[in-house]
C-alpha cells in the first residue's frame, strides 16, 4: 500500500480517542495479574488470537509480506502488534484506528529494529563490542531506547546475541562477535540499557533477544542456512548470551530462521518451551522471526500452514511475525484439538503483560508526544555519547614507525571511496538514522580539526565496488604532494547485515589496486577501514604503514576518525572477532580445540602429519582480543593467591600492567583459562575476565581478577554442568595470544 492510500484509509476511519491528546491520563489500574486475568475473562477466542498476530506497516521489509493490508486487518480486530511503523504521528494514527475498532480497547504494540541507535546512530554492534566497554554498550542502548520511545516505538528487536565464528556471514556486524563470555556481558548490558530500571519509564522500551538459537552457526556462513551441532557446543558456546539476557530481565525473545539438528527453531519445543521457558524460567513472550512459521514448510518440517501454526504454538512461540498463520489457523487448530486453550491463553497473557508493563493500558498514547519526540531526537548528550562510543571502538591493527597519530603540520592526502561518505558510515540496520547529510563524514571531521586547508586534500580516487578508474590520477597527484596518505576504504553498509553473506571477504573492487599505486609513491600510507565483518587483509597488513579499523562508526564517525588519526583519541579497541589470513581458514576462532596432532608452527620438528594447512599458517592475521594503542603496555608479576583452589574457594589473579610508551592510554587486560584435562576435551583457552582501564604514561597498575570454581564449569561427559578437579593454566595479557602464564589446581 502506498502512503497516499494509507492516509486515505486513515482519514475514512471514525476515531474514538482513548486518551485525549495533550491530557495526562490519570487512569489507575489494578495490579498486573489481576488486570490481565480480568481482561482475558472478557476476551473471546478470536480476540485472544489477535494478540498473537503481528503485521508489518510499510517500512523495512525483510521478506515476503503477508497481510500487507495491515490497516484493514487492524480494523477487523485481527492484530496485536505492528512492526516497522515509527514516529509519534504515524504510530498514533494507527493506534487510533485500532482503538476505534477494538471492543476491549487493547492497545497495539509497536516494534522496530533499533539495533545500534534509533536516530543518533552508534557504531555497529560488532564495533561497539570492540570497545570491550560495558558502559558504552549500556549507554548506546539507553540512548537508542530514549529516542525510539519518544518516537512511538515500544519494542526493539535487539540485542542480537548470536555468537559467530564465520565472517562470511553478513550478520556478524549486528552481534558481539565470536566469544561467549564477552558476548554474554555485552548482551546483559544492552538489555539493561534498553529496558532501564522500569519499563514504565518513558525512555525505555522492551528488548528482544534474538535469534534463538545458534543462527550465527549457519553452515558455510550462508544466511538462513542449516545448523547442526552437539548439545554441548550449543549449551556452552551459543546459549549463554541468551541466558544472560534472561538474567537481565529481557521482556521478549525471537526465534531464529535456522534449524538445529533437523528442527527449525520456530517449532522447537525443546529449545523454546523446555530450555527458555522451563529451565531458564523466562516469563516474557516469544515472537518468531519474519515469516518464521511459514518457513517451516520449505524446511520440510510442516506439511502446510495449519500444521506449521500448530508446531509453533505448541513449541512455545507466542507471536507470529508477519506470517498470518496464527491468525488463519489457531482457532481451527483449537477446534481440531491440535492446540489447547491453555496454550493460546498463555501466549495471550504474556503479550498483554508486556503491554501492561509499558503502561499502555493506562495510556496507549504515552509514547506519542510530539514535543518530547522533538526534544529527544539528536540531543547533544546523545551525539556526545555516540562520539565517545565511536572513539572507543576504534581498533589500531598496525602502526609502523608511529606513523600515527598524524601531526597538524603534516600535509595529508585523504583518499578512498569512503572519505566523504555520509551514507555508509552509519552502517546497516541503522533504523531511522539519517543517511543524507546528518552523519559526520571523515572529510567534515578532519576539516573541523585542520584550519590550514593547504595541509589537507580529499579525493576519492576509486569507488567501493565499481571498477571505474577516471578519478585515480587526480587522487594520485594529490597524494604525491603529501607527507602522509590516508586511504579511507571498506565495504558498502549493505555488504553486511541480513542476507549479506559473502565468499570473498577481501577489500572489494579495485581498492587494493589503488592502494598499491599509492604505496609506489613512497610515502607512508595509513589505511582507515569501514566494514561490518573481519576482512582478509594479508596484503594490506604487509604493505600499509598503519591500519585503523573504524567499523561503521555511526553518526559521529567522521569526528571520531579525525580525533583518532590526530591523537586526541588514543585507540583502545580490541577485536571481538578473529581476522583470518584467508577465507579458507574459516571458521577460525581463538578458543578452538587442540587436536591430537597440534601444529607447533615453523619450529615443529614434524611438518607433515600435523593438523595444519600446507599453503597457509594456521594462525590468524589478527587474533581475537588484539588491538594496539599509540602507547605500549608491558605485563609482569602475574600472581595467583593460591595454587590450590578448593570447591568453595576463590582464586585471585593479579598482574602489573605498565604503560611504557609516550601517551596515556586505555588497555583491555584479558584473562584466559585452560582446563588441561577433562572428561571431554576443552578449548586451548577461554576468556574468563577482562578489565578495561586507563593507565597514564609511565604508570603501573595492578589489575585483579577473581575466579571461582563456577567459572570453570562446562558440560562434562554426562552433560552435567560442573567444574572438574585437576590442573588449569591461566594466561593474562592484551590479546588472546597472552603468554604470561601460571597454573593452579582445582582440588576435590
Ligand atoms: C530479521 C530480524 C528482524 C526482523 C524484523 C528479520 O528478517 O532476521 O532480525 O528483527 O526481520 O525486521
Amino acid at each position: 500500500m502506498n502512503k497516499r492510500t494509507l492516509l486515505l484509509l486513515l482519514a475514512c476511519t471514525t476515531v474514538t480517542v482513548y486518551a485525549q491528546k495533550g491530557k495526562k491520563s490519570k487512569v489507575v489500574i489494578k495490579p498486573r495479574t489481576e488486570f490481565v486475568t480480568e481482561l482475558m475473562g472478557k476476551m473471546t477466542v478470536d480476540e485472544k488470537i489477535a494478540q498473537l498476530v503481528q503485521f508489518t506497516a510499510d517500512g523495512t521489509v525483510t521478506g515476503p509480506k503477508s497481510g500487507s493490508n495491515f490497516i484493514n486487518e487492524i480494523k477487523k480486530g485481527n492484530v496485536g502488534s505492528i512492526l516497522n511503523a515509527t514516529n509519534v504521528q504515524y504510530t498514533r494514527q494507527i493506534q487510533e484506528v485500532n482503538l476505534a475498532n477494538s471492543r476491549l480497547k487493547i492497545p497495539l504494540l509497536f516494534g522496530y529494529d533499533v539495533i545500534h541507535g534509533y536516530r543518533t546512530i552508534f557504531p555497529i554492534t560488532l564495533g561497539e563490542t570492540a570497545s570491550w566497554d560495558l558502559n558504552i554498550a549500556r549507554i548506546a542502548s539507553e540512548v537508542a531506547a530514549a529516542e525510539a520511545a519518544a518516537s512511538g516505538v515500544h519494542w526493539t528487536f535487539a540485542p542480537m546475541v548470536d555468537i559467530s565464528r564465520d565472517p562470511r556471514w553478513g550478520r556478524v556486524s549486528e552481534g558481539a562477535g565470536e566469544d561467549t563470555y564477552l558476548g554474554s556481558k555485552m548482551a546483559f548490558a544492552r538489555v539493561k540499557g534498553f529496558q532501564g530500571n522500569s519499563l514504565k519509564d518513558l525512555n525505555t522500551i522492551l528488548a528482544c533477544t534474538k535469534h534463538f538459537a545458534a543462527y550465527g552457526a549457519a553452515e558455510a556462513g550462508r544466511d538462513y542456512n542449516t545448523v547442526d551441532m552437539s548439545e554441548r557446543l550449543l549449551r556452552e558456546t551459543y546459549l549463554p548470551p541468551f541466558k544472560a539476557t534472561v538474567d537481565a530481565g529481557v521482556a521478549t525473545f525471537m526465534t531464529s530462521f535456522n534449524e538445529i539438528a533437523g528442527v527449525p527453531s520456530t517449532g522447537n519445543k525443546w529449545l523454546v518451551n523446555n530450555i527458555l521457558k522451563g529451565e531458564w524460567g523466562f516469563k516474557g513472550f516469544v515472537v518468531t522471526d519474519y515469516t518464521g512459521i511459514n518457513e517451516m514448510i520449505p524446511h520440510g518440517y510442516a506439511k502446510d500452514e495449519q500444521h506449521a501454526g500448530e508446531l509453533a504454538l505448541t513449541a512455545g512461540v507466542d507471536m507470529d511475525m508477519v506470517g498470518a498463520v496464527f491468525l488463519k489457523y489457531t482457532k481451527k487448530n483449537l477446534e481440531e484439538g491440535k492446540v489447547t486453550q491453555a496454550e493460546i491463553d498463555d501466549a495471550c497473557r504474556r503479550i498483554l503483560e508486556a503491554k501492561y508493563d509499558l503502561g499502555l493500558f493506562e495510556d496507549p498514547y504515552r509514547y506519542n508526544d510530539a514535543k518530547r519526540e522533538k526534544e529527544t531526537i539528536y540531543k547533544k548528550e546523545f551525539l556526545d555519547a555516540a562520539l565517545n562510543a565511536a572513539n572507543k571502538s576504534m581498533v589500531l591493527l598496525k602502526n609502523s614507525n608511529n606513523v600515527l597519530p598524524l601531526k597538524k603540520e603534516q600535509k595529508v592526502a585523504f583518499v578512498g571511496p569512503l572519505v566523504s561518505d555520509e551514507y555508509n558510515i552509519i552502517g546497516s540496520w541503522a533504523a531511522t538514522g539519517d543517511r543524507n547529510g546528518y552523519a559526520v563524514s571523515v572529510q567534515e571531521g578532519i576539516n573541523k580539526f585542520i584550519t590550514d586547508k593547504s595541509k589537507v586534500s580529499f579525493n576519492k580516487g576509486v569507488e567501493i565496488k565499481d571498477t571505474k578508474r577516471d578519478n585515480i590520477q587526480a587522487a594520485l597527484k594529490a597524494a604525491a604532494n603529501a607527507d602522509v596518505i590516508v586511504a579511507v576504504m571498506g565495504e558498502f553498509e549493505n555488504q553486511t547485515g541480513e542476507a549479506a553473506s559473502q565468499v570473498d571477504i577481501n577489500l572489494p573492487g579495485i581498492q587494493k589496486e589503488f592502494l598499491a599505486e599509492l604505496k609506489k609513491l613512497g610515502k607512508p600510507v595509513v589505511l582507515v577501514l569501514m566494514n561490518g565483518r573481519p576482512l582478509t587483509l594479508g596484503w594490506e597488513s604487509e604493505n600499509m604503514d598503519a591500519i585503523l579499523e573504524a567499523w561503521f562508526p555511526g553518526t559521529m564517525g567522521g569526528d571520531a576518525i579525525a580525533q583518532t588519526l590526530y591523537g586526541v583519541n588514543n585507540p583502545s579497541g580490541k577485536l571481538p572477532m578473529t581476522f583470518p589470513r584467508s577465507v579458507g581458514q574459516v571458521p577460525i576462532y581463538y578458543n578452538h580445540k587442540n587436536t591430537g596432532r597440534p601444529y607447533l608452527g615453523a619450529s615443529d620438528p614434524e611438518q607433515k602429519y600435523k593438523s595444519r594447512y600446507t599453503d597457509s599458517d594456521n594462525s590468524p592475521l589478527y587474533e581475537f582480543g588484539y588491538g594496539l594503542s599509540y602507547t605500549t603496555f608491558s605485563y609482569g608479576n602475574l600472581k595467583l593467591s593460591t595454587q590450590k583452589l578448593s570447591p568453595n574457594g576463590k582464586l585471585k589473579v593479579s598482574v602489573d600492567v605498565k604503560n611504557t610508551g609516550n601517551f596515556d592510554g586505555e588497555e583491555v587486560v584479558q584473562l584466559y583459562v585452560k582446563d588441561v584435562v577433562g572428561s571431554v576435551t576443552r578449548p586451548v583457552r577461554e576468556l574468563k575476565g577482562f578489565n578495561k582501564t586507563l593507565i597514564k604514561k609511565g604508570e603501573t597498575k595492578t589489575i585483579e581478577f577473581e575466579l571461582s570454581p563456577d567459572d570453570l564449569r562446562f558440560y562434562n561427559i554426562d552433560m552435567k554442568f560442573v567444574a572438574e578437579p585437576g590442573d588449569f593454566e591461566v594466561f593474562v595479557g592484551g590479546s588472546s595470544n597472552a603468554d604470561l602464564k601460571s597454573t593452579f589446581e582445582l582440588v576435590k
